[in-house]
């Protein structure tokens, strides 16, 4: 073992799922990978992978990007013209994270639902939708995010999902799926991705959070929708050279730690009922569906626990002035989950 990773051992990082390193596997595979130039089109990993993930979600074609943010933000462009309305949750991802993006990007508006853990139902979706009126921004995209991040990690009921998506395409809209953690919530519930997929137009899922890549996100949908996003991914500047090399990363992600996931869930929910056991902690642990651990800390300054918690080699994120995050990832084992209990249960009781 090497000194970094010797260090890096000694730290528990709750902060994110993105904070994972590469497995020695992952890595054999990205050192054997075919490569071409992906911009001439001609690196076989890539279409290896495109391919692959067509076929998972049942869409007809997939567009490999660099980020998440890049697959949401090309999806969204390719879906609306300028002075349109975009549908979504007030704490969905494309809204509060991406650097106001549908704004500078497609010229959009947001139009918020305000539901707990990120859920709206068609009656709401409903009432969203403008008449067809010059006066008004002209309602033209539904987005859903799920599993929901900031709704902590929670998954939608299909039902649900399947309802609000046909109201909003009933209406004349289009939908997307924010899918960064899509995998998790297949894990949660055994629906596969092809049939949350089919409820939306264009579909986007990371592969460098739950799947444990270095980078890289996929969206799916229709060819002509795909071939647009493909487009807008060079004008962004993502069009990238020997990409294969994390397309095999992504490969090796998707076919070898997708059963794994179930084990993130677990701890999760783990340390989620160690922290209900200190007394000043607000958790609810009904809302803890996948790999995301939301509580708030009484009367604890947030920041503060997190610098402390820190200087005890376990790192999290204060997300609020007493509101704390912890994500399970391949970056924990069951070992670093048993160390970082007693250190987040002696903190919140004010024992540190
Ligand atoms: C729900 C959701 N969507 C999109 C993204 C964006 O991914 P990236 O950081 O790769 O741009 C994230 C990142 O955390 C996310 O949580």
């Amino acid at each position: 073992m090497g000194i970094y990773h010797a260090c890096m051992s000694q730290i528990i990082d709750l902060r994110s799922d993105t904070v994972t390193q590469p497995t020695a596997r992952m890595r054999n595979a990205m050192m054997d990978a075919p490569l071409g130039d992906d911009v001439l089109g001609d690196d076989p990993t890539v279409h290896r992978l495109q391919e692959r993930c067509a076929e998972l979600f049942g869409k007809e074609a997939a567009c490999f990007v660099p980020s998440g943010s890049m697959a949401n933000q090309t999806c969204i462009r390719a879906l609306t013209a300028p002075g349109d309305e975009i549908l979504a949750h007030e704490n969905s991802h494309i809204y509060q994270y991406e650097a106001g993006g549908p704004a500078a990007l497609s010229g959009c508006t947001f139009a918020f639902f305000r539901g707990a853990r990120g859920f709206f139902t068609s009656e709401e979706v409903r009432q969203a939708i403008r008449p067809d009126d010059h006066h008004f921004p002209r309602s033209r995209l539904l987005v859903i995010e799920n599993t929901n991040n900031r709704g902590g990690g929670s998954v939608w009921p299909i039902e649900q999902l399947a309802d609000v998506t046909r109201t909003a395409r009933d209406l004349g809209l289009r939908c997307h799926l924010d899918g960064a953690r899509i995998w998790n919530a297949c894990a949660a519930t055994g629906t596969r991705p092809d049939e949350w997929a089919s409820h939306f137009d264009t579909v986007s899922a990371c592969f460098s959070k739950g799947l444990g890549a270095p980078a890289g996100s996929i969206v799916v949908g229709d060819a002509e929708t795909v071939n647009q996003v493909h487009r807008l991914r060079k004008m962004l500047g993502g069009a990238m050279r020997q990409s294969g090399f994390l397309a095999a990363a992504a490969l090796h992600g998707i076919e070898h730690h997708r059963d794994r996931m179930a084990d993130d869930h677990r701890r999760a929910r783990r340390l989620a009922e160690a922290l209900a056991q200190c007394p000043d902690t607000n958790i609810d642990l009904d809302a803890i569906d996948t790999n995301i651990v939301y509580f708030d800390t009484g009367n604890h300054d947030a920041h503060e626990m997190q610098a402390m918690f820190e200087s005890k080699h376990v790192k999290l994120l204060a997300l609020g002035p007493h509101r704390m995050r912890a994500v399970l990832s391949m970056a924990v084992d069951d070992d670093d989950i048993d160390r970082a209990i007693p250190v987040l249960q002696d903190g919140l009781k004010g024992n540190a």
